[in-house]
């Protein structure tokens, strides 16, 4: 492997720009926000930034529908904007990659309004018009079908209507986005988040997917199909006429061996894993298979490790609800960061910020809430059933605003934001954490810092990786340097023999400030996390 590649050593940031810090104080987050925070990203220690689509779009997915890919959306800014953006990242070695969804586009897309016009239209083939829907359904809610009256046909979106999906059997429509792409890297964007990069092709035959046994659509012809990793490849060559960037893909999939085809020296760098990054609930036993898993399956190539997003509630409520043990978020960073992968920390997570959750219908802003909702007030639900219904779909929930200060917009606007600040702000905030050298911000800060002076939890791979009890632990070892994690999530203290490692040296705990390690066993409390490491 190539240790040489910057993102094999780095850590990234997904931010999410409407709610990341308004610099116009309009109530939508900015991308020079953005640049006055890099101080801030830069003191946590991260190494690169996620950037969720900057793109001109009518949000109805909050940007994951883009009506032109060259041009900045007026509420983050202007090109001059990203610009300065990515010229004051690079100047402290932040590197930025870019969202880029190439599933699909806006249905306000100029390419769209011309394909839609009438069937003969030269662009008609840009997208997937057919006479009779099949039984496919959407991602979001219903069909994946919309009927154009004017032209008698249906049109294909995986996701909201709003967002139609491309043909990329169509020669034309990969050479219009390559161009895109190209345009992108030559503005020096480091990289590109590639949107659910495993739907770019459905299956020729149109067939029917077969439903499971609770009647669920199983998505055997929409994803996953053959010329879609070709596809990657050709961009891929694009991408390589370029000094180092960098390819991770979503790849929605719960099956390891299908994620794995996606990457590679010629497809992506890495692919996201929701098997462990979504997990439910908090379950330590499924968390080392996945970790395991990626191991023994993955051909050596990096996981990424990541356990929030803007699609997902975020961990520290998942995993214990209001009351989550902070020990327990810093034990989940120490996991994050000390693992073998590439670790994607999910804004606002480095403070504790909790899931928001709507109050009332008026309150949601994402459109899966939204269709939900709608999709249960059709299906005769009350409007409090109804609610519960959408607040389980709707992606707010880790959305809500950055929170800066106690103020009363959290320091993130001076305006009143485009979606409600957490009512957490007051206590839980970047200001405090600041100030506080045990908060789960300093525990990032110091995490972040260990990985980068040792090069095994850079770089090492695993000697070991293994379960005790309800703690999981590993040895990690690059060159001469060995390092031993241990992280017990159970709730009783947890004797571990140190026997087999002689000549550690205690580095960290987020309970403690030192270990006595001159007996045979070590007692690693409830939710404690003890990294220590040996120079042979
Ligand atoms: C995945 C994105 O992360 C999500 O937010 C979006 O709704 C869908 N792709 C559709 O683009």
């Amino acid at each position: 492997m190539d240790m040489d590649k910057w993102w094999k050593r780095s850590i990234f940031y997904e931010i999410y720009i409407s709610s990341f810090c308004d610099s116009n104080n309009d109530g939508i987050g900015d991308l020079r926000g953005i640049t006055s925070k890099l101080g801030y990203l830069k003191s946590l220690g991260i190494d690169g930034i996620w950037l969720t689509p900057y793109y001109k779009s009518p949000k109805v997915d909050n940007g994951y529908d883009i009506e032109d890919y060259y041009e900045i959306n007026p509420d983050y800014g202007t090109m001059d904007d990203f610009d300065e953006l990515l010229r004051e990242a690079h100047k402290r070695n932040i590197k930025i990659i870019a969202d880029l969804v190439l599933n699909h586009t806006s249905d306000k897309h100029k390419w769209f309004v011309e394909s839609k016009a009438s069937k003969d239209s030269q662009k008609r083939d840009w997208y997937i018009w057919k006479d009779k829907p099949n039984n496919w359904e959407s991602f979001f809610s219903g069909s994946a079908w919309e009927y154009d009256e004017p032209t008698k046909q249906y049109y294909y979106h995986a996701f909201a209507k709003e967002q139609v999906d491309l043909n990329w059997s169509n020669s034309q429509v990969k050479k219009a986005m390559l161009d895109v792409v190209k345009f992108w890297l030559d503005k020096g964007i480091d990289g590109f988040r590639l949107d659910v990069i495993n739907f770019l092709k459905v299956n020729d035959s149109f067939a029917d997917n077969p439903s499971d046994e609770n009647g669920e659509q199983q998505h055997i012809y929409d994803k996953d199909q053959a010329g879609i990793i070709q596809v990657i490849q050709e961009l891929r060559d694009v991408v390589e006429q370029y000094d180092d960037r960098f390819l991770v893909g979503e790849v929605g999939s719960d099956n390891i061996e299908t994620i794995k085809e996606y990457i590679g020296d010629t497809c992506l760098d890495a692919a996201f894993n929701f098997n462990l990054g979504s997990i439910e609930k908090f379950d330590v036993k499924r968390i080392f298979t996945e970790l395991k898993l990626m191991e023994e399956k993955l051909d050596g190539q990096l996981p990424t490790l990541f356990f929030s997003s803007h699609d997902m509630p975020r961990y520290i409520s998942r995993f214990g609800g209001e009351t989550m043990d902070e020990e327990r978020a810093k034990c989940v960073a120490v996991l994050m960061l000390t693992a073998r992968g590439i670790p994607f920390i999910y804004y606002g997570d480095e403070i504790g910020m909790r899931d928001y959750v709507a109050e009332s219908i008026a309150c949601m802003r994402d459109i899966q809430g939204v269709l939900a909702y709608e999709k249960a007030i059709g299906n005769g639900k009350s409007y409090s059933e109804a609610l519960i219904i959408a607040n389980q779909r709707c992606r707010d929930k880790s959305r809500s605003p950055m929170q800066w200060d106690a103020s009363e917009y959290a320091g993130f606007s001076t305006a009143k934001p485009w979606m409600e600040v957490h009512i957490s702000r007051s206590v839980i905030n970047v200001e405090n954490q600041l100030i506080d050298g045990n908060s789960i911000f300093n525990h990032y800060k110091q995490l972040i810092s260990i990985r980068e002076k040792h090069k095994s939890l850079l770089y090492g791979v695993y000697e070991k990786l293994d379960m005790q009890e309800n703690a999981i632990y590993f040895v990690r070892k690059y060159e001469s340097e060995e390092v031993l994690v241990i992280i017990n999530f159970g709730i009783s203290e947890l004797e571990f023999s140190i026997e087999k490692y002689q000549g550690f040296k205690f580095v960290y705990s987020n309970i403690r400030e030192s270990l006595d390690l001159s007996k045979s066993t070590i007692r690693v409390m409830s939710n404690e996390s003890i990294i220590m490491t040996k120079e042979v």
